[in-house]
């Protein structure tokens, strides 16, 4: 490894540059709903955003994804980008509804045929695709026999992941099943702010349990499609939960949600259980009897890395009237009201300092606490950070610059903090920044700008920002600047 020891002393502090290990990734993320546009394009059928996005006041301004950063027509444009700022890897999803229309039967070539395009040019410019299956569009035929809530919905996603490793496989070295499957249950089911918009806890539940039967089988049959080359990956949204003190109860509020938000997942993939304390919180809610013999064993089924998608830590206390605070961050920090179906007690505040455009604290040693603690954890499993990065008013000048110093400085510290958990031990094997373009914001839209490249939606026009420049001069020197 020739990453840089921690520095002994101030001096050498300032004097060595925070250098990345060799063959460390450096990556960028985007997701299919977000950026392609093309809804009904080429057989695509509609997805549960596609419907949620029309019903009224669910999104920001009744935004759809119907166009989005039109990626579908622009991907060239959009990889040669890639190729300036000298990514080496690009992180996107499928389109679940593109590829198997309906969510059932033989896929449709025509929808895979752009993946292949993109794939091909994405090798073309020495850049690797890393591909997610689901990314959240979940086709709403699904959804309308029971979604996620129906166990089925796991073994239409193995098909799936069958059709689409057939297809691509050859090319694609890196696959990930489910992003962020937490928002999938508990703010799709659970309170309802992301499609499909169901406020039903113990509906969550059960969709949780379902998607990790679809990641456990997903896994399964990527594994039977590239036996000797598939790289399995799993992306969540950790939290990094502190509690507001030491008091006991506010210890207990942390546990409760590290139940709820972490080892709710680590432990049913990672050692084949669920914990006995989320069993317990959540008992008033369900009884689980939806988890059936040997599909633990399906879900624990090993894979190669796990990806962290990180934004702002959890800050939780105890409170004595059951309230739930629907401002405060947690998580990723998707908001809108409690989707935990244990919530009950507990509050959420905003860790102090500085805040994003979606009002999310500025925190970077969050990264490190949760990169060393999955080191401790889940010994020996590659880690990636599969998305980090902020959204910001950004501020163009009259010649066309956009100027985004306050998403360099987000992306500095984090990226530092990555580094120090290297430093610490941690076996972070890369870093996708979110996002590439700015795209749709899901329930917030076109409101909220990720991008580290502008897109101007009218025009479609893309301009790289300061922080685009900023990072390609990160990857070139495979260090941060001092
Ligand atoms: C996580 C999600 O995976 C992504 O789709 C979203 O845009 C970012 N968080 C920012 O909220």
């Amino acid at each position: 490894m020739t990453i840089d020891t921690l520095p002994m002393t101030t001096a050498t502090a300032a004097a060595a540059p925070a250098r990345f290990p060799a063959g460390f990734v450096w990556g960028a993320a985007t997701a299919a709903y977000q950026i392609e546009g093309a809804a009904a394009q080429d057989g695509r059928t509609p997805s549960i955003w596609d419907t949620f996005a029309r019903r009224p006041g669910a999104v920001r301004n009744g935004d759809t994804g119907d166009i989005a950063a039109d990626h579908y027509h622009r991907y060239r444009e959009d990889v040669a980008l890639m190729s300036e700022l000298g990514l080496g890897a690009y992180r996107f999803s499928l389109a679940w509804p593109r590829v198997q229309p309906g969510g059932r039967g033989p896929a449709n070539e025509a929808g895979l045929d752009f993946y292949d395009r993109l794939v091909d040019e994405l090798l073309g410019a020495g850049i690797t695709p890393v591909a997610t299956l689901y990314h959240w569009d979940l086709p709403q035929e699904l959804e309308d026999g029971g979604g996620w809530t129906d166990r089925d919905t796991a073994y239409r996603f193995a098909e799936y992941a069958h059709l689409a490793a057939r297809r691509l496989g050859d090319r694609i070295p890196t696959w990930t099943t489910l992003n962020e499957p937490w928002c999938s249950a508990f703010l799709g089911y659970g309170n309802g702010v992301h499609a499909p918009g169901r406020t039903d806890h113990a509906a969550a539940l059960t969709a949780h349990h379902h998607l990790l039967l679809a990641h456990g089988l997903g896994t399964a049959a990527l594994r039977a499609e590239l036996p000797d080359t598939a790289q399995v990956s799993l992306t969540l949204n950790l939290a990094a939960v502190r509690p507001l003190s030491t008091d006991p109860a506010d210890l207990d509020a942390a546990r409760r949600i590290d139940g709820l938000g972490n080892r709710i997942f680590l432990d049913p993939v990672f050692r084949g259980s669920y914990p006995e304390d989320v069993l317990a919180d959540t008992a008033h809610v369900t009884d689980w009897a939806f988890v059936r013999d040997g599909d633990l064993a399906e879900i624990s089924r090993p894979i190669d890395s796990l990806g962290i998608n990180y934004y702002t830590p959890t800050v939780v206390a105890a409170e004595q009237e059951p309230t739930a605070d629907a401002d405060a961050p947690r998580g990723d920090g998707h908001q809108g009201g409690s989707p935990w179906p244990a919530d009950q007690g507990i509050r959420f505040l905003p860790a102090p300092g500085t805040r994003t455009a979606m009002g999310w604290p500025v925190d970077a040693d969050g990264l490190y606490e949760l990169l060393t603690r999955l080191r401790d954890d889940l010994p020996g499993v590659p880690l990636l950070v599969t998305e980090n990065g902020a959204a910001y008013e950004d501020y163009t000048d009259p010649s066309g610059a956009v100027h985004d110093p306050e998403r360099i400085d987000y992306l500095h510290t984090h990226l530092a903090a990555v580094h120090r958990a290297i430093a610490d031990g941690a076996p972070v094997r890369g870093y996708f920044l979110w996002s590439l373009l700015d795209n749709y914001e899901w329930a917030y839209g076109y409101s909220k700008r990720f991008g580290i490249v502008h897109v101007d939606f009218a025009s479609q026009r893309r301009t790289p920002k300061d922080s685009a420049h900023w990072y390609a001069r990160v990857i070139r020197d495979g260090a941060l600047p001092q």
